[in-house]
């Protein structure tokens, strides 16, 4: 089939993997710097896969960039729209960009042509625009791999030969294919990200609890996580969820509920216990340390394996910190680049881990890149002038730190902090 992407965020790029399938791709964007770039083989975001997928696709002839949509469109079978939804200062989507493509898309295409919205829209949009609905569910750092083997492809329409179109175009893809109303399938994805943001809360809930009556959480999680009914994932302690996702769409989902008189409490605890727990984690670092200390802080990306700091805690946190009259060495391994957009002050960012916690009176675990486990920390404790870390992950968890002379504290470790 041949197919037209219009915007190429993560989600457009992530849909280039339509070439591993043998589909011819065409990404359009109105940004044509982006496609410039795109078209010397640079890859705009950090993601595993994307520039050998890129690289094939344009060799093989089967993927190729333009800004120009009227061509893009040409002959295309299936157009998707991908096109991003900022938060509005209410928390309630932006719907401009999608607004704005799904006018120039129909002015321009050709009457076969299926329009399907892969950004996430509130419900009734698609209906509203003449849409198929087909949400996404990749995660950053995964995008490739999530998007060749999904746990599901859901396809929002009441259309019957957009939906034949849409089982043919993912007809290869061996995961169950649920086709629903457009506004289920919109649901559908605010529905996901919004329980996995409450596993998240729950867990962080019951890993405050833990330092109150001196239980440890990882091992509370990992014996509800055995439940089949409960699961393993997303049921790790830390600073609350980041990222562009989650905090966007669970705002975004409380709004759409009030707009339709649902008073969504749930959520609304959520959002409030995700908030507190950067705020806990700080004032933690204040009761043992006072304004004029140095700290070394070691990860800024939202999560390990991307360079994305949208949303970061860490970037919060940091920002508090320098605030509060600290002084911080910052480093982390992929996402300094775009973290020196947002923090300003140019003397904070140091090369590596180690040059971090040089006469420093704590480090503070921010993201858990696995490559912090493997530090030497003998050097590190010899480096600083306290030997004290505040991991907000528990990624050093099982290292015996206390043993190796450290004073430790994780979030949940049953430490009565
Ligand atoms: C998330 C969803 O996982 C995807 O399925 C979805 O498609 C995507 O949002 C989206 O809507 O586009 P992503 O934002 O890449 O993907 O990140 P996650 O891996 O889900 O992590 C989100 C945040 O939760 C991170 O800050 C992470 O550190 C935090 N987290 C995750 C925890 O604190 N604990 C956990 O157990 C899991």
């Amino acid at each position: 089939m041949k197919i037209t992407v219009v915007g190429t965020g993560y989600v457009g790029l992530a849909c280039t993997a339509f070439v591993r399938k043998g589909h011819e791709i065409v990404c359009v964007d109105i940004d044509a710097n982006k496609i410039a770039m795109l078209e010397r083989g640079e890859i705009p975001i950090l993601e595993p896969g994307l520039s050998d997928l890129i690289a094939d696709g344009r060799s093989s002839g089967l993927l190729s960039f333009t800004t120009n949509l009227a061509e893009a469109l040409k002959g295309a079978d299936v157009c998707f729209i991908c096109v991003g939804t900022p938060p509005l200062p209410d928390g309630s989507a932006d719907l401009r960009f999608v607004e704005t493509a799904m006018g120039s898309v129909k002015a321009l295409k050709e009457s076969t042509t299926i329009v399907v919205i892969k950004s996430t829209v509130p419900v009734g949009t698609c209906a509203r625009l003449g849409a198929v609905s087909n949400p996404e569910f990749l995660r950053e750092g995964r995008a490739i791999e999530d998007f060749l083997h999904p746990d599901r492809i859901v396809i929002g329409t009441d259309d019957e030969s957009a939906k034949k179109k849409l089982l043919e175009l993912y007809a290869s893809f061996d995961c169950p294919k649920l086709v629903m109303s457009p506004a289920s399938s919109e649901l559908t994805k605010y529905a996901a990200n919004g329980f996995l943001a409450t596993k998240i809360s729950f867990i962080n809930e019951i890993a405050n609890l833990c330092d109150c009556v001196g239980a440890n959480v990882l091992d509370v999680a990992q014996a509800i996580g055995l439940d089949s009914r409960i699961g393993p994932h997303f049921l790790h302690a830390g600073l609350g969820y980041g990222g562009s996702c989650f905090p966007k769409d669970t705002v975004a989902l409380h709004q759409i509920a009030g707009s339709h008189d649902h008073d969504f409490r749930l959520l609304e605890a959520v959002i409030s216990a995700n908030k507190q727990q950067r705020a806990r984690f700080v004032q933690k670092v204040f009761k043992r340390t006072s304004p004029g200390d140095v700290l070394a802080v070691w990860g800024l990306a939202f999560k390990a394996g991307t360079d994305d700091v949208r949303e970061s805690a860490a970037i919060e946190i940091v920002h508090r910190l320098m605030q509060s009259g600290y002084k911080v060495r910052v480093f982390d391994p992929m996402a300094m680049e775009g973290a020196k957009k947002i923090v300003h002050d140019r003397d904070v960012f140091v090369s590596s881990a180690l040059m971090a916690v040089n006469g420093v009176d704590a480090l503070l675990v921010l993201t858990e890149w696995p490559e912090f486990r493997d530090v030497d920390f003998d050097e590190v404790r010899r480096s600083m002038k306290q030997p004290r870390i505040f991991d907000g992950r528990n990624l050093l968890a099982d290292l015996a730190l206390e043993k190796r002379g450290f004073e430790y504290v994780g979030v949940g470790l049953g430490q009565r902090v």
